[in-house]
C-alpha cells in the first residue's frame, strides 16, 4: 500500500513543491539493486513483514512506562516499535513485548547501535545485548544511530570523545555480517548527510556480501520537510522514517527554534484538522503517512496512543499537500554538532543543518 501510495503522491508533490537549493550526491542506486537487500530467511516469515508506516517512539520512556506504552501499542493494533540502546529502556520495552500472545514474526522492532559501540568487534556484542534486552531472537531493522563514532569507555564526566580511527564504513562493515548471521533482517542509517549515504552506498553496491540501508531514520516533520531528500529517498527504494513526526511537541527540544509555536497550537494546523474533525497530531501524523514516510510517534499515554493511530484514516487533497508545503519552517531541533564536537559538522547539505556543502556546489 505505501508504494502505491507513494507513487500516487510523488507524482503530486513534484508538481507542487518548489525547489531546494542543495544538490543531492550523485545516485548510485538503481531498480535492479534490490538484491543488496534481501530480507533474511525465516520459516515464519511467509511473507516477510515490510516496515509498517506507523510505530511507537520509544526515546524519553521511561522504566515501566516503557512497558506500558509497549502494551498499549499492542492492545490498540500497533506491531511496530521505535527502540534503541540510548533510550536506556530496552529491558522494559523486551517486558512489554514479551507480554503479548501474537507471533514475533507479526510485529517490527527496530533498534539502534550506539556511538560507543561503531568500533567493528563492538558491533555484534553490542547487538545481542539489545537482543537480550529485549528478549528477542533477531530484530527486524538494526540503525546505525549516528553517523559519528564515540571512544568506548571513556574516562568519567565525558561522554562523547569523538573515535576519529572508526569511520561509518568500518562500523557498516560490521552491521552487513548481522544481517548475514540473521541476528536482523535489514540494517539501516540514521541522521546521515546525502555525503554520508553515499559513501555507504558506494561500497555496499560494489563489495562481495554489501547490503544496503533498507531505511534511513532521520528528523522530519512539517517544520522540516525536506521534501527533496525524502523523495530522494522513496525513488531509490530506501524507507523514510520521519522521527519527531509531531515537529516539536518532544519536550527535549524547549527552547530550540522558541519562535516557532508548538506545532499544537499552530493556527494553520489547528483550521486543516477542525476541518476535518480530527485532532491535530493525527492530522500531522496523517500528513506525514501520505507522503509516503514512516511514522514513529512517542507516547506514554494510552489514550494518545491510540489517538495516534487514527492518523492512518486520514486523507489530504493535492490542494491541501500543496498548502501543507509552504507551511516548511526547515527548522531542525536535533542537532547535537555542537555539544558533540563534531567536525565536519552533522546534517551537511540538509535544511537546518551545515550549509558547506551547498556553498561547495554554487562555487562550481
Ligand atoms: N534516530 C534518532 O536519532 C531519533 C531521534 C529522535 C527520535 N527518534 C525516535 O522517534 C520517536 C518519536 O520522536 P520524538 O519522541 O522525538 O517526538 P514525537 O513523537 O514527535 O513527540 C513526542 C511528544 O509528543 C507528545 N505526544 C504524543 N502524542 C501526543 C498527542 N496525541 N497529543 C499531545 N501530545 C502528544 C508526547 O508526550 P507523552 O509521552 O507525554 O504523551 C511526547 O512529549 C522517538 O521516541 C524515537 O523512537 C529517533
Amino acid at each position: 500500500m505505501l508504494n502505491t501510495l507513494t507513487a500516487a503522491l510523488t507524482c503530486c508533490l513534484l508538481l507542487t513543491i518548489p525547489a531546494h537549493t542543495f544538490s543531492l550526491p550523485p545516485i548510485l542506486t538503481s531498480n535492479e539493486d534490490h538484491d543488496h537487500q534481501k530480507p533474511i530467511k525465516h520459516p515464519k516469515h511467509h511473507p516477510p513483514l515490510d516496515i509498517p508506516f506507523i510505530g511507537l517512539g520509544l526515546w524519553n520512556s521511561k522504566g515501566s512506562d516503557a512497558t506500558h506504552a509497549v502494551d498499549a501499542a499492542f492492545g490498540t493494533g500497533y506491531i511496530h516499535f521505535d527502540s534503541a540502546a540510548a533510550y536506556s529502556n530496552e529491558e522494559y520495552v523486551g517486558s512489554g513485548l514479551t507480554n503479548v500472545s501474537i507471533p514475533r514474526s507479526s510485529y517490527w522492532i527496530t533498534s539502534k547501535l550506539w556511538n560507543t559501540a561503531h568500533q567493528p568487534s563492538l558491533v555484534e556484542p553490542a547487538l545481542r545485548k539489545t537482543l537480550s534486552d529485549l528478549q528477542t531472537p533477531y530484530l527486524d531493522l538494526y540503525l546505525m544511530h549516528w553517523p559519528v563514532a564515540f571512544v568506548p569507555n571513556p574516562p568519567k564526566g565525558r561522554n562523547s570523545i569523538i573515535d576519529q580511527d572508526t569511520s561509518i564504513l568500518n562500523t557498516w562493515r560490521a552491521m552487513e555480517s548481522l544481517v548475514h548471521k540473521n541476528l536482523t533482517r535489514y540494517i539501516g542509517v540514521s541522521n546521515f548527510s546525502p555525503r554520508q549515504l553515499d559513501t555507504i552506498l558506494a561500497a555496499c553496491k560494489t563489495e562481495k556480501g554489501g547490503i544496503c540501508p533498507y531505511a534511513h531514520e532521520f528528523e522530519t516533520h512539517p517544520y522540516l520537510q525536506q521534501t527533496e531528500f525524502v523523495e530522494w529517498h522513496l525513488k531509490h527504494d530506501i524507507k523514510v522514517i520521519a522521527y519527531s513526526p509531531l515537529a516539536n511537541l518532544n519536550p527535549t527540544y524547549n527552547g530550540t527554534h522558541s519562535d516557532v509555536p508548538s506545532i499544537l497550537e499552530d493556527p494553520f494546523w489547528q483550521d486543516l484538522a477542525a476541518n476535518k474533525s480530527i485532532t491535530v497530531p493525527q492530522a500531522v501524523l496523517g500528513w506525514g503517512i501520505q507522503r509516503g514516510t514512516v511514522v514513529i510517534p512517542k507516547s506514554v499515554h494510552a489514550k494518545r496512543i491510540k489517538e495516534n493511530l487514527g492518523a492512518v484514516d486520514v486523507n489530504f487533497t493535492g490542494l491541501e499537500m500543496a498548502r501543507i508545503a509552504e507551511e516548511d519552517r526547515r527548522v531542525r531541533f536535533n542537532d547535537p554538532t555542537k555539544g558533540w564536537g563534531v567536525e565536519p559538522p552533522l546534517f551537511e547539505g540538509l535544511d537546518g543543518g551545515s550549509n558547506r556543502f551547498v556553498v561547495e556546489q554554487e562555487e562550481l
